[in-house]
């Protein structure tokens, strides 16, 4: 039994010593001490051995079993950290190499103002809406207790498409059909916001036939002119980063609002340039008013119960104002130069705490 035992421990000893990495030494582990190991089977042998002889073998399996467990320790420790100072010199990083260059893409400046928006609106409570661009006259008209008369809804201004099923689509001429949309699916309270793509049959320095608008809707049961006051001051000092920018509400008139109103920034038109928060002139920027009570009712709106407020803005006209480009029709142009002047970078996301705006 003696030399056998002997023979086992020189083998094992060997292979322990010959272990080439963790891995192997892991296998060599299991074969020797496992429960299916050499060292294992032959101690089920011990059996066999008349009491005397087996008392004597098993102590010297034991011995052999911590033996062989040390020199795997010991040879475990061995090989993990020659293989840490093989990683390390593998994946070194050398600090002195040049900086990446930066991604070259922009942001369009139109998206920016979109995400500042969405910033700004956001953090005030109001979720994002959305309606599909070729809307029915109904939607885009009617239910907007906009009259068969009115200008907006002359061939000469909107794009219609051809008759179908007794329907006149229309290009949506504005975001406004997405608050009869929401009211005709939701139930107040609402509280919403509708960036979006408008279409209209304008071509000039400031007018594009197709277009952006964010629109706004909130409707409760005790929402009054006081709430789009305070909210709409706050938004243009936001979204102008101007603290104390003057601003004022001036009597207008919107088919869908009653009373509305018409909302200006103070400015400055002195030298022939534009600034904004300074000077004694004023700047229109966008409309608003208190919902019609016609236009809840065509919603199925209890107008005796509920009632709310609305605004619209272009969102290329107020990009041009705070990023100062003179004309709209640049921004379709698709000319890099002009992207790497007034893009943003992609990842410079705007937010009211890191600010709009670099
Ligand atoms: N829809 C109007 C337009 O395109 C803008 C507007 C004005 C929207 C007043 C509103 C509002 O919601 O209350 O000219």
């Amino acid at each position: 039994m003696a030399t056998a035992i002997d023979q086992l421990r020189v083998d094992l000893l060997s292979q322990v010593a010959a272990a080439a990495s963790s891995a192997a030494l892991e296998e060599v582990r299991v074969s020797a001490l496992g429960r299916k190991g050499a060292i294992t089977e032959q101690m089920k042998t011990l059996g066999q051995l008349p009491p005397d002889e087996r008392r004597a073998a098993g102590q010297a399996f034991n011995a052999l079993k911590d033996e062989v467990a040390a020199a795997l320790e010991a040879r475990k420790a061995g090989l993990e950290s020659a293989e840490l100072e093989a990683r390390l010199a593998q994946e070194r990083i050398d600090v002195t190499l040049p900086a990446r260059p930066q991604p070259d893409g922009r942001l369009h400046p139109l998206m920016q103002t979109w995400d500042e928006l969405v910033a700004i609106f956001g953090e005030m409570g109001f979720v994002i809406a959305e309606g599909p661009d070729i809307e029915d006259d109904w939607h885009n008209f009617t239910a907007l207790n906009i009259p068969e008369e009115h200008p907006a809804r002359q061939e000469m201004d909107t794009f219609y498409l051809q008759e179908h099923d007794g329907h006149r689509p229309v290009l949506r001429t504005h975001t406004s059909p997405v608050q009869i949309r929401t009211m005709l699916t939701q139930k107040p309270p609402i509280r919403i916001i509708v960036p979006g793509r408008t279409f209209r049959s304008d071509h000039d320095a400031t007018h594009s036939p197709m277009f952006h608008q964010v629109e706004g809707l909130v409707i409760d049961e005790s929402t009054h002119m006081g709430h789009l006051k305070g909210t709409l001051i706050e938004f243009c000092r936001a979204f102008f980063g101007i603290d104390d920018l003057p601003v004022r509400f001036r009597n207008s008139h919107f088919p869908f609002t009653e009373p509305s109103a018409e909302v200006d920034i103070g400015c400055s038109r002195k030298g022939g340039g534009l600034t904004i928060g300074a000077g004694d002139d004023w700047l229109e920027i966008l409309g608003s008013g208190m919902v019609h009570p016609k236009v809840l009712e065509y919603c199925g709106i209890d107008s005796t119960k509920y009632q709310g407020w609305a605004f619209g803005m272009g969102i290329e006209r107020i990009a041009m104002l705070k990023y100062g480009i003179p004309d709209l029709r640049t921004m379709y142009d698709s000319d890099l130069r002009w992207l790497r002047h007034y893009g943003f970078m992609p990842l410079d996301v705007p937010s009211m705490l890191g600010g709009l705006a670099r």
